[in-house]
């Protein structure tokens, strides 16, 4: 969830530290900081709240040094103060961390039984004083580092930099990701290939349980035991992506007005269009001799996990179990060889995503993944990757993403479908052909719905809760509807099978609840339509988002309604998640939040 940095320049690091820290900002924005080392002494500037107020300390009080570190914080132990801001100090030693070390507190306990003052509330702060304790024994830094990681419990990306060596930063991992970037004469780490896209493209990813000793020759990798090790260096195509807001006021509106074009990016990969079938599929999975696929993921990804059980049931007859990953993980669900797993993740790093892959991979299930970053963990542990071509995203609400995620599962279950024998080659066909059609209509609805929906996002700017409804796969979307209008905008939502209504929401619905009703005119179209009217008859009022039948059909008054164009059911979902984000987005707008950088959440969540 944190993002961390360190560079081994030859010119001053601190700009290229911050420059480097703007780019994991969407990890975390609590506070953030760098330390350099100058003259043999360590120094640091660190401040609360967004990489800005960091930027202004410098300009006033700039750090000099050619080797230093740098940390933007989501706070996990210790409140987002200044003094828990990281890099934490610790006599000549300097920390930046990115992940949770579980067993900190009998460490602590420990450390403060030998004498040790700790001076933050921070889980981290064990680390840099127990390196330092083990130097002041006589260790050299790399002695002390390594008996220190085989201490830690947990989960962590580490750079420590020593005030006794001012050419070599220490970096570690165990969890979240760390690339060590290679340079002319200059040697990098960060948490992401894109943190270091300034400097090079040459990445070398460390693999959990890694150490790196950095220098300007070079990088020597170590394992957990203190072994030399050698991993393959690689071009990295995440440092192609130019990451700006363009014209557009936030990067959420831009990721929302981009998904016409990744849309059309990511079926391309999997469908023919002109021959109007799936292309043939590489990945290695035999769907044909599947009994069931369970999908496992977190947050919109799960919901887009939802909408795929759907697809692959209808349109594959394939069982589909899913769960959010984070119970996934713990529940110990019994695996067959017969089976196969699916994970869904915009970054490849979720920390629950990641474990509950590697729980089905050491009992040999086959796993595939849908990943946006083709280069994170989840990706290079999966033994089928499905990319979703979105290209960065910045906003923390995730949005081309998921309709990303969604374009992918459409055309896995068609592939499935084929496979299994339950698709006709017609409705293959109609189906590709519908998906061809999916990218005009994005850039088609936003001309048409953008007023109609500012305008209504300002009416609900002044309610307190709102609750979306939807059937089938409308039903994960309003699940997604509710998840989204809540995170940007901070106002309470609650998503609904339409048919739970009566089964206890309903005891909510007033005239002070506005109610989202998400219905394509589909085969359950009037089954949501009576449930629309359980809610006007007691003095709810609706927001339909519906397409011309169903506007025509549905007499009900409403507050507003929203008319997309008729299109086919596999389509509908991905066409349908616009409206859906861009009433998040401009309730948000009205309300003044901070859209991109939302309060408490991370774009990354790389702890459990
Ligand atoms: C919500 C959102 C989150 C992520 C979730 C999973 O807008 O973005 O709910 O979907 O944290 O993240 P990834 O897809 O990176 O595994």
């Amino acid at each position: 969830m944190c993002g961390i940095v360190g560079i081994v320049g030859n010119r001053e690091v601190a700009p290229l530290l911050v420059d480097a820290l703007k780019r994991l900002e969407y990890r975390g924005y609590d506070s953030a900081g760098v330390a350099t080392i100058a003259d043999g002494r360590l120094d640091r500037r660190r401040a609360e709240g967004k990489l800005v107020n960091l930027e202004q300390l410098l300009a006033a009080n700039p750090l000099p040094g050619h080797v230093g570190v740098g940390h933007t914080r989501w706070a996990t132990h210790g409140a987002p103060t200044t003094n828990n801001a990281h890099p934490h100090f610790t006599d000549g030693v300097a920390v930046v961390h990115n992940g949770i070390i579980e067993n900190f507190a009998p460490l602590r306990a420990e450390l403060t039984a030998a004498g040790a003052d700790f001076v933050t509330q921070t889980d981290t702060e064990v680390v840099a004083q127990m390196i330092a304790a083990h130097i002041r024994t006589g260790m050299d830094p790399r002695a002390a580092t390594l008996a220190t990681l085989q201490r830690l419990e947990g989960a962590y990306a580490l750079a420590v930099m020593f005030d006794s060596d001012d050419g070599m930063i220490i970096g570690a991992r165990n969890g979240p990701p760390l690339a060590v970037g290679h340079g002319k004469g200059e040697m990098f780490l960060g948490s992401d290939a894109i943190a270091l896209a300034p400097f090079t493209d040459e990445i070398t990813y460390l693999e959990d349980g890694d150490w790196a000793v950095v220098t300007r020759a070079g990088a020597e990798i170590y394992d957990h035991n203190g072994n030399r090790v050698t991993r393959a260096s690689q071009i990295s195509k995440g440092t192609a992506y130019v990451v700006d807001k363009g014209n557009h006021r936030h990067f959420m509106e831009k990721e929302i007005y981009e998904q016409g074009e990744v849309v059309s990016h990511t079926l391309a990969n999997y469908l023919d269009f002109a021959g109007g079938r799936v292309k043939p599929d590489t990945s290695g999975i035999d769907f044909a001799a599947l009994d069931r696929l369970a999908i496992s993921a977190c947050g919109t990804a799960y919901y887009a996990g939802l909408i795929g059980k759907y697809w692959f049931e209808r349109f594959a007859r394939l069982p589909v179990e899913i769960d959010v990953a984070s119970e996934f993980r713990y529940r110990e669900m019994p695996l067959t060889g017969t089976m196969a797993a699916l994970f869904i993740t915009q970054s490849g790093e979720t920390a629950d995503t990641l474990a509950s892959l590697r729980y089905c991979k050491a009992q040999g299930v086959r796993i595939g993944s849908v990943v946006n970053v083709v280069e994170s963990t989840i990706a290079r542990e999966s033994d089928a990757v499905f990319p979703t071509l979105a290209g960065p995203e910045i906003g923390v609400a995730s949005t081309k993403a998921f309709t990303c995620q969604l374009s992918v599962l459409a055309s896995l279950a068609m592939i499935a479908g084929r496979a299994r024998g339950t698709l006709s080659d017609a409705d293959e066909k109609a189906m590709v052909q519908a998906l061809v059609e999916a990218p005009r209509l994005f850039n088609q609805i936003l001309n048409t719905i953008q007023p109609q929906i500012e305008a209504l996002s300002r009416e609900l700017s002044r309610f307190k809760d709102v609750l979306y409804l939807g059937r089938g796969t409308s039903y994960p979307l309003a699940l997604e509807g509710a998840l989204k209008l809540k995170e940007i905008s901070y106002i309470h939502a609650e998503g609904y099978a339409a048919g739970e209504l009566k089964h206890g929401p309903i005891a909510l619905i007033d005239e002070t609840m506005p109610v989202i009703v998400i219905a394509p005119h589909d085969r359950l179209f009037e089954k949501t339509v009576s449930n629309m009217q359980e809610v006007a008859a007691r003095g709810g009022q609706i927001i339909l988002i519906t397409d011309a039948a169903g506007a025509k059909a549905s007499t009900l008054k409403t507050m507003a309604t929203i008319v997309l164009p008729e299109v086919s059911e596999i389509v509908a979902p991905i066409l349908y998640a616009l409206p859906v984000q861009l009433i998040a987005y401009h309730t948000a707008v009205f309300m003044g939040t901070d859209v991109d950088q939302p309060r408490n959440l991370a774009k990354s969540v790389t702890v459990e």
